[in-house]
């Protein structure tokens, strides 16, 4: 299964609100509307938002009368994940070819998305052997990194789902991820689809189960990684940073290259997408918190580079922690 494509003229994707009761495709032949489906979480995950974004300007050439403007507005549906950005920036180069060439390049991007996530899996399987000595890896992980954050195969999700190919995976526990809950209703799906061993934990358990040695490393995603390696994630990323470095835990980052910001010299630098209070103060429209109650909801945090163990991309691994520099001269 595919999470995005292009198919007969239009963009399909999954629609993962519905998820995990339903998993339904649905077809987008406007910009407006791959917007909504990107502000309303149709779509996520960074790469899965690189690919909506290079295929968004072949819509946007098919279908608007200033294509250009188009893709500008979709640049910006979502700020965090530089994945976006950059998917519609290398499909807007390809403008002067008109939409075959737009088009080929968005599609050139899908599939370097499904190889680097195959590269990903199998570096960072290895890794994860090297570092815990392990043949029976436990791994926690928070958000959703699978397939649904990509094309087909995931970054830190991937390289769990490599492992337990390869029989090497004791368990994954999943933090459920509040407010939105992709890991109780993604992460969960998928590792059931895979038929991977995993039990779901309360975000805020992630740190003291760390501490217990209840896993044996952490993998995570990335929607942006600075150039000094200081990495936005989803919120929660940063405390299970804190906790994995006070339990002597790995703490590793999975994202392919495109997600690399090296125009963002470091993590302070980096916007976080501030969402809806709506988000927090209601589970599926059941109401928890009482009326006039104020919120903050941060969509994602950053993480230093000194708490990450490594970074894998497709192209190789870096060690922040141990003070390697992602380009040289930024720790
Ligand atoms: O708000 P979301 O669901 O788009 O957030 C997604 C994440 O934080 C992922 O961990 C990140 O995009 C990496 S996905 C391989």
């Amino acid at each position: 299964m595919r999470t995005i494509d292009w198919v007969d003229g239009a963009i399909e994707l999954v629609d993962q609100t519905l998820l995990p009761g339903e998993c339904r495709v649905v077809r987008i032949g406007t910009v407006d509307g791959l917007i909504d489906a990107i502000r309303r979480l149709a779509v996520r995950g960074a790469p899965a938002l690189g690919v909506a974004g290079a295929l968004g300007v072949a819509l946007a050439v098919a279908t608007e009368p200033d294509p250009a403007d188009a893709a500008a507005r979709l640049r910006s549906a979502r700020p965090t994940a530089v994945n976006l950005a950059w998917g519609v920036d290398q499909a807007l180069k390809c403008l002067d070819g008109g939409f075959g060439a737009v088009l080929g390049r968005a599609l050139e991007i899908r599939d370097e998305d499904i190889a680097a996530c195959r590269a990903m899996g199998e570096r960072g399987a290895d890794l994860v052997r090297e570092l815990t000595g392990r043949d029976q890896v436990r791994i926690m992980t928070v958000c959703n990194t699978g397939g649904l954050a990509a094309v087909e195969r995931g970054t830190a999700l991937g390289v769990a789902q490599t492992l337990h190919e390869r029989g090497q995976l004791a368990e994954v526990l999943a933090l459920e991820t509040r407010p939105l809950l992709q890991g109780a209703r993604l992460t969960a799906w998928e590792l059931g689809r895979m038929g991977a061993p995993h039990r779901l934990v309360v975000d805020s358990a992630g740190p003291f189960l760390l501490a217990r040695g209840s896993a044996d490393i952490v993998l995570i995603g990335a929607d942006r990684i600075a150039a000094n390696g200081d990495t936005a994630n989803k919120i929660g990323s940063y405390a299970l940073a804190l906790g994995a470095h006070r339990a002597g835990v790995p703490f590793i980052v999975v994202a392919p290259e495109s997600t690399v910001d090296l125009a963002t010299p470091t993590g302070s630098r980096i916007e976080i997408e501030d969402r809806d209070p709506a988000e927090v103060l209601s589970v599926r429209d059941v109401r928890l918190a009482p009326e006039g109650t104020g919120v903050l909801n941060p969509a994602f945090d950053v993480t230093p580079h000194d708490l990450i163990t490594a970074i894998v991309t497709e192209r190789r691994v870096i060690r922040p922690g141990s003070g390697e520099a992602l380009v040289a001269g930024t720790i």
